[in-house]
C-alpha cells in the first residue's frame, strides 16, 4: 500500500507530526523530493525532534528512504544519523543511488544569486537548494553513484570544478574552490555512506509487490512548488503528489491514499504576494500562539487567514483522497475568524489562483465570516465546540475531500 502526505499550503502545515503518524502503521517512509530546506518537527514525549535532511519516520525505527528526487547534504545527513545513534534511535536508512548531491559550491551559488536578484529573490534556506537543481537540470550534478566510485567523482568533479568556479567567479566571488579538498571530502562521505547508497526504486516496488506499507513524506507545499508554486518565490522541486511518484520512481497506479496536510489558517516563510497575510497585531498573535517560526532559518513567519483560493488550487493539483487538519486549537478564543473564499481583481471575482506575481500582489481576499470557538482539549471529534465543527465542515465541503484527522 502507498499513501503520500502533501503540503496544501506553503509548507509548514505540520507535516511531520502528521507523518509521525502515520509512520506508525508504515514499513518504508520515504521521502521524494528537497533537501535540507525542509524542517520537520516531531515531539515524542518531553523530546523534541527536528529533521532537514532525514525522513521523519526515522524516529520511530522505520526503514528510511531518501529517493531520487531529493537533493542531499551529506554533512548534514550524516550530523542527523549521528544525533538520533547517541539517543539510542536507531533505524534502516536507504539512499537512491539517483539522489544529487549539493556541493560546497551550491550554497556559495544560493547566497551570490539571491544577493543579486533583488526584487525576485525567493527568500531561500540557503542550503544550496536551487543551485544544486539547476545542476540536475542542466545534467552536471553529481549522484551518489557516482560517489560510491574514486574514479567517476574525481574525474567528474575535475570537470564541475573549474566550470563552477568562473560561474561564482562572474557572480562576483572571490573565493577559490579546492579541487583536492572538495574530492577527499566527499570521497570520504562517499565511503561512509557506501552501505546505504542503493536503487530505491526497485527497493519501493519490491517491497509494494510484497504487500508492504509505504509512506512518501512530502517537503514543503504544493504551493512552492517548481511548476504549480508562486513562482519564483516558490522552491525548486516537485512537491505535489504527481512529484512524489517521480521522486521516488513508482507509478501513479500505486497510490493508495493523498493525503493533504491543511494547517487551519495560512503562513508564509521567504518573499512573494500573500492576500490572506495580517501585517497587524492579529498576525503577531498567530505568529505566538502558533510557534511560526522556521524550523530551518528561524525566521518568522507570515501568519494570515484560511485562504481557499489556495486550497483549491492544491486541491485540484494533488486530488486528495483526506485531509489532515493541523493545529486548529491556535485559533481557538478569538471572536470571529475568517475565510477567503476569492479573490477581487480590479473590481472582478478570480476564484482560481493566477500564474502570475503581479496580477497575484493586486487581488484582495473576499472573506466569509465564522464565529469564534472557544478552547478544548484533545478529545473525540464530537467533543469539539460547535463553531468549530462548522469552520471544519466548511473547509471540507469547499474542497469536496473527507477529512481523516484534526490535530491540535
Ligand atoms: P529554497 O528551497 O531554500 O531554495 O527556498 C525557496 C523558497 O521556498 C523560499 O521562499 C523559502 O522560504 C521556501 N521554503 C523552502 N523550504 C521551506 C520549508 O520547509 N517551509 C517553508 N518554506 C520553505
Amino acid at each position: 500500500m502507498l499513501n503520500l502526505v502533501i503540503g496544501t499550503q506553503w509548507g509548514d502545515e505540520g507535516k511531520g507530526k502528521v507523518v509521525d503518524f502515520y509512520s506508525e502503521r508504515a514499513d518504508f517512509v520515504a521521502r521524494f523530493q528537497g533537501g535540507a530546506n525542509a524542517g520537520h518537527t516531531v515531539v515524542v514525549g518531553k523530546k523534541k525532534y527536528k529533521f532537514h535532511q532525514l525522513p521523519s519516520g526515522a524516529v520511530r525505527g522505520k526503514k528510511v528512504v531518501i529517493g531520487n528526487g531529493c537533493v542531499v547534504d551529506p554533512e548534514i545527513l550524516l550530523e542527523e544519523i549521528s544525533k538520533l545513534r547517541r539517543e539510542g534511535i536507531s533505524f534502516e536508512l536507504f539512499i537512491s543511488d539517483r539522489a544529487h548531491l549539493i556541493l560546497p559550491y551550491h550554497k556559495i551559488q544560493d547566497k551570490l544569486e539571491e544577493s543579486l536578484k533583488g526584487k525576485v529573490k525567493a527568500g531561500t534556506t540557503m542550503r544550496g537548494i536551487g543551485p544544486c537543481y539547476q545542476d540536475k537540470i542542466g545534467r552536471f550534478g553529481v549522484r551518489f553513484c557516482d560517489l560510491v566510485d574514486e574514479e567517476v567523482l574525481r574525474e567528474k568533479l575535475e570537470i564541475l570544478v573549474p566550470l563552477k568556479q568562473r560561474i561564482l567567479s562572474a557572480l562576483g566571488e572571490e573565493i577559490l574552490l579546492d579541487l583536492d579538498e572538495i574530492f577527499e571530502s566527499y570521497n570520504e562521505y562517499g565511503k561512509v555512506l557506501r552501505g546505504h547508497i542503493t536503487d530505491t526504486s526497485l527497493l519501493i516496488n519490491k517491497a509494494l509487490d510484497e504487500g508492504k506499507k509505504v509512506l512518501l513524506e512530502g517537503a514543503q507545499g504544493t504551493h512552492l512548488d517548481i511548476d504549480h508554486g508562486i513562482y519564483p518565490f516558490n522552491t525548486s522541486s516537485s512537491t505535489t503528489a504527481g512529484g512524489a511518484c517521480i521522486g521516488v520512481g513508482v507509478s501513479p497506479k500505486r497510490v493508495s491514499e493523498i493525503v493533504g496536510v491543511l494547517k487551519a489558517y495560512t503562513t508564509r516563510v521567504g518573499e512573494g504576494p500573500m492576500p490572506t497575510e495580517l501585517s497587524n497585531e492579529l498576525g503577531d498573535y498567530l505568529r505566538e500562539k502558533g510557534g511560526e517560526y522556521g524550523t530551518t532559518t528561524g525566521r518568522p513567519r507570515r501568519c494570515g487567514w484560511l485562504d481557499m483560493v489556495l486550497l483549491r488550487y492544491s486541491e485540484r493539483i494533488n486530488r486528495f483522497t483526506g485531509l489532515a487538519i493541523t493545529k486548529l486549537d491556535v485559533l481557538s478564543g478569538l471572536k470571529k475568524l475568517k475565510v477567503c473564499v476569492s479573490y477581487s481583481y480590479k473590481g472582478k471575482e478570480m476564484r482560481d489562483f493566477p500564474a502570475g506575481m503581479k496580477i497575484l500582489s493586486e487581488c484582495e481576499a473576499v472573506y466569509k465570516e465564522f464565529k469564534g470557538f472557544k478552547d478544548f482539549k484533545a478529545g473525540k471529534y464530537d467533543d469539539l465546540p460547535r463553531e468549530a465543527k462548522i469552520y471544519l465542515r466548511f473547509i471540507s465541503e469547499e474542497l469536496k475531500v473527507p477529512i481523516y484527522l484534526v490535530s491540535i
